[in-house]
């Protein structure tokens, strides 16, 4: 059953708006930095909290990504949207990649950011089974403390704590039981590496180099098979890209945007957080 989501839009309305979901285990908030450039430069923007988080409603059971693309393809049909520009941010990505699956058409373009195409490994489905059990006994802070070494690379958090602790609040918001839903839905996600290669819209796919989560070789294997796909790796950066390295991925965006994703020679891949 679809989960009516909780959205925020900004911008002027356009027929063909950007749409972006969050990772786990944020909420919307997560990209107010990217909707504030995207909105001054006159573009229409739809944040959506996917089921469970931020003021969304909780589904019953586990968060499954092909749920989560039900939630979505009524959130556009309620909206009347035949298309978006899509963009999602790791667990985002993986409903993006289910979404776009399924329904083709109501994609104009997509973005990637931090994400991953291949299924859930034996090892992360036992990480995955120790963080339900761990949150369940104590809440969201063993969340917390086990992905927070990840999200930023340690120069970013010696050098700027403040952003640090932006980051552990953003995920302190997290309901305990969305959070079990999504980890449970995480660990059977489906494999869309056999799917890429009909992808046929203008993608962009971002990383950071330093990304332990979602590393850039699956990034690159994603390029690989979405045809015509562009790929940026911003050094410096670990997996939060959207606030660890805002301004390359705002101008990387303005370009997605714009739908001007030119090919560039292989050193101009990487930029600079
Ligand atoms: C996310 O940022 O959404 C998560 O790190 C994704 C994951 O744990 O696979």
């Amino acid at each position: 059953m679809p989960v009516p989501l909780h959205v925020t839009r900004k911008g002027p309305n356009t027929v063909e708006p950007v749409l972006l979901l969050h990772g786990f285990p944020f909420h919307q908030a997560m990209w107010q930095a990217a909707t504030d450039h995207l909105v001054a430069a006159n573009h229409h923007v739809i944040l959506a909290d996917l089921r469970g988080f931020g003021q969304s409603p909780p589904g019953e059971g586990p968060s499954t990504m092909e749920e989560m693309a039900a939630d979505l393809l009524q959130l556009l049909d309620d909206l009347k949207l035949r298309r978006v520009k899509l963009g999602g941010f790791s667990m985002g990505g993986y409903v993006a990649l289910e979404f776009i699956r399924r329904h083709p058409e109501r994609v104009g373009s997509l973005f990637l950011c931090s994400t991953r195409a291949e299924p859930e490994t034996t090892e992360g489905r036992e990480g995955r089974k120790k963080l339900i059990a761990a949150t369940r006994k104590n809440g969201i802070e063993p969340v917390v403390e086990a992905m927070m070494p990840k999200m930023l690379t340690k120069t970013s958090t010696a050098k700027d704590p403040a952003l640090a602790r932006r980051v552990e609040n953003l995920m302190r918001q997290a309901k305990p039981e969305a959070t079990i839903q999504a980890l449970e839905g995480m660990m059977t996600r489906p494999d869309q590496r056999p799917h890429l290669k009909k992808i046929q819209v203008p993608t962009l796919v971002v990383v950071g180099a330093e990304d332990p989560i979602t590393p850039p070789t699956a990034s690159l294997e994603m390029v690989q098979h979405i045809p015509g796909s562009q790929i940026r790796i911003v050094t410096g950066a670990a997996h939060m890209v959207p606030l660890e390295a805002p301004q390359p991925l705002h101008h990387f965006l303005d370009h997605w945007v714009a739908g001007k994703l030119e090919a560039p020679g292989l050193s101009g891949l990487r930029e600079r957080a």
